[in-house]
């Protein structure tokens, strides 16, 4: 069976120093912010060419947590207008409900399938405070029009990375371009730690000493233990990053060059090869990196090629089957007409990425899609 992941096998060749480096920690007892976290912070700032990195708990709390700290900042408010692409995972809505924002739904790029400036500016009215825009599967947003577009309107352009580690606008890093970018390190994300994890990058001081201080509790900052003077500014929470996944995470950083180049042989390898009139290719927007966290196609008959493919021992994956407004959760929004997020949804299917495929896997599938 060719698998759809393989994180643990991927994953195995870090074991050996993660365990080395786990025994420092146990040594020095300190298991939360410290010295890795601060390292990895560091890190991931380089590799995204921001000058902060704030590390928490996972991607929903980084979104989550800076829509709390704007609110601090006086540049947002309960009740605000959020736009959002609906063609999303569940978890961007979630941190704009959860802040008592308005989620406000469009449709994507019929080309993309990523936000639509089209749609952004249909939507926009005085209540919109910010775009949050994300950069599904990996392709990044049409990052400098969205700039453009809420520079002149003084709102806040927001930007849901979990899927585009290391991908890149021009020469511009995803990380470095919006008001704030944030990122999941899911263990199945393309940087993934060995739990949850997750980081906002901004280059904006006053945001990130807030963040700094709403992750833990709303304290003001302490290295320290023996610095900690108990003196809460803000109704915090608990969202932080513990050491053990700044140890894998910094390992991983090491070879993070290295698998994204796998990953682009892979995409590339798919692009040049799959020749089938059913199937759509992904589009990749002119001078964008893509960071290929998903290889998406598109299939009228998507159920049957799935199965075909599974059939044949290929393992494939639905990114996603059920969109946000059409879940249990989100009853209001499930009369919304999104009819493209709707379309793609029963279209979508994700081919096998996983670094660790073999090129006679690849070959394989590909000649499968191909008799399909
Ligand atoms: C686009 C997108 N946003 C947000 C998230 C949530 O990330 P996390 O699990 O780190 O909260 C995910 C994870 O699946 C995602 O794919």
């Amino acid at each position: 069976m060719i698998n759809f992941y393989n994180i643990g096998k991927q994953n195995q060749k870090f074991e050996k120093k993660f365990i080395e480096q786990f025994k420092k920690v146990n040594k020095e007892g300190r298991y939360i912010l410290g010295k890795n976290s601060e390292i990895f912070e560091r890190n991931f700032a380089k590799l995204t060419g921001s000058k902060y990195c704030i590390a928490v708990g996972n991607c929903l709390d980084a979104m989550r947590l800076t829509f709390e700290a704007y609110k601090k900042l006086n540049l947002i408010k309960d009740g605000d207008e959020v736009i959002v692409p609906a063609n999303t995972y569940i978890a961007t809505i979630l941190s704009i409900s959860q802040a008592n924002l308005k989620p406000v739904l469009i449709d994507p790029d019929p080309l993309t399938y990523n936000i639509s400036l089209n749609q952004v500016t249909k939507a926009y009215n005085k209540k919109t405070k910010a775009i949050l825009t994300v950069d599904l599967y990996g392709h990044p947003s049409d990052l400098i029009n969205l700039k453009k577009f809420a520079k002149k309107r003084k709102i806040l352009l927001l930007e849901d990375a979990a899927q585009a580690h290391g991908a890149k606008v021009g020469k511009k890093n995803i990380g470095s371009i919006s008001d704030a970018t944030f990122f999941s390190f899911f263990p199945g994300k393309i940087l993934g730690a060995f739990g949850d994890a997750g980081a906002v990058t901004t280059s904006n001081l006053k945001l990130k000493n807030i963040l700094v201080s709403l992750r833990n509790y709303g304290e003001e900052f302490y290295f320290k233990s023996t610095d900690r003077k108990y003196k809460n500014k803000y109704i915090g929470f608990n969202s932080r990053l513990d050491e053990l996944q700044a140890i894998a995470l910094n390992l991983k950083l090491k070879l993070f060059n290295q698998e994204q180049n796998k990953r682009n042989y892979i995409a590339k390898y798919y692009l040049e090869n799959i020749k089938n009139q059913k199937i759509v290719l992904p589009f990749v927007k002119k001078d964008t990196l893509h960071a290929w966290h998903l290889f998406i196609i598109r299939c009228k008959k998507r159920n049957q090629l799935k199965k075909f493919l599974f059939k044949n021992r290929i393992k494939t994956m639905i990114h996603y089957p059920i969109p946000p407004h059409r879940q249990k959760a989100y009853k209001k929004f499930n009369n919304l007409k999104l009819p493209l997020t709707d379309k793609l949804s029963k279209e979508v299917l994700s081919l096998p990425i996983s670094t660790s495929l073999k090129k006679s896997e690849l070959k394989y599938i590909v000649s499968k899609i191909n008799k399909f």
